[in-house]
């Protein structure tokens, strides 16, 4: 039955991929194919749209594969790829420690291969001189997001709910093994401790970067910790962190009165939880810049499709950093 699901999905994807390459005519310009761990995510539907735009400004050819979140389909999307003559790949892997599979099969047909937003270990990237990382440093992120919620601490006394001087939090992680889930979760953390105030994680959980499995795991906090507890909820991206909106909303938090207040704050800067923060509903975010990533990943690709000297673009000889860049209530941009 498995191999039967396996299988048509494999068909699947090299129809979708065959109709994909009939549909769009390959002239001289450089051909990208690019797979994305799951097109439903919504930070990456942001670098989606950055790296079509800049493709189109290159004029290169840019294809993109959903992965489903599923290894088995990239690793057989990038094998079609290879087999469509595509000449440099972009790749978004499901589980960046598989990443040598997809290396191993861009080395034997000779293309590079620039991944992005999750970050292969140095280990792997390091066995083809052609594999390179387009991304941001997630220590980054985690700081500057502990940072606002010091901040916030800082400048209203009554957020410290039960006045022991501590940060009771709730923490929301993304997906296990992802450098953002590992370093936000532990950076934000030491950040807020930096700052001179003691953190105490009450309560934690996976929530796999998703708003509906965040919101559920956020209503069974409210319920088993008492929103009347909680200090502030950190949260490793927006989506989880719009989910403890919703379930402090339904408990009637954040909807406008100070008493029932819990800052929340989130990664990405999407445009959903810009306005949730417009709307007071949440405290802040840091700004994943899709956009820089999205042109930098596309405009490297191209360069090394087209046999460039890429060192000036890259440090340490393989990777691009975009930085993150803070984003409090009221400050948006
Ligand atoms: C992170 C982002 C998350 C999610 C994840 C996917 O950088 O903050 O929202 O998109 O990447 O790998
Ligand atoms: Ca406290």
């Amino acid at each position: 039955m498995e191999e039967v699901i396996f299988l048509r999905k494999v068909f699947v994807t090299a129809l979708i991929l065959v109709l994909a390459f009939a549909s769009c005519s390959f002239a001289d310009g450089v051909k990208i194919g690019s797979c994305i761990y799951r097109f439903s995510d919504a930070f990456m539907l942001r670098f989606r749209n950055a790296m079509s735009s800049e493709s189109t400004k290159e004029g290169a050819e840019l294809v993109l594969a959903d992965s489903q979140n599923d290894q088995a389909t990239q690793d057989s999307q990038v094998d079609e790829f290879i087999a469509n003559g595509v000449n440099v790949l972009i790749i978004n892997p499901v589980d960046r420690m598989k990443s040598q599979s997809i290396i191993d099969k861009a080395k034997s047909a000779d293309i590079p291969v620039v991944f992005i937003n999750r970050e292969p270990p140095a280990s792997i990237l390091s066995t083809y001189s052609k594999a390179y990382y387009v991304g941001a440093k997630a220590e980054e992120s985690g700081i500057e997001a502990g940072e606002i919620i010091a901040a916030y601490f800082k400048s209203h006394p009554e957020a410290d709910k039960n006045k022991d001087g501590k940060l009771q939090f709730v923490m929301l992680r993304g997906e296990n093994g992802h450098q953002d889930m590992i370093l936000r979760s532990r950076y934000s953390v030491e950040a807020i401790s930096k700052a001179g105030i003691p953190p105490v994680e009450i309560a934690g959980a996976i929530a796999n970067w998703d708003k509906l499995q965040a919101m559920n795991i956020m209503n069974a906090f409210i319920m088993s910790i008492g929103p009347e507890n909680i200090e502030a909820v950190i949260a490793n991206n927006d989506e989880m962190a719009l989910g403890a909106v919703e379930a402090l909303k339904a408990n009637d938090y954040n909807k406008g009165s100070a008493e029932m207040y819990i800052p929340v704050v989130g990664v990405d800067a999407n445009a959903s939880a810009l306005d949730a923060m417009d709307r007071g509903e949440m405290l802040g975010t840091v700004l994943n810049d899709a956009d820089g990533q999205g042109a930098a990943a596309v405009k490297l690709a191209v360069m090394l499709a087209k046999g460039q000297d890429v060192s000036k673009e890259v440090t340490d000889g393989k990777y691009i950093w975009i930085p993150y860049q803070k984003i409090a209530r009221g400050e948006k941009k």
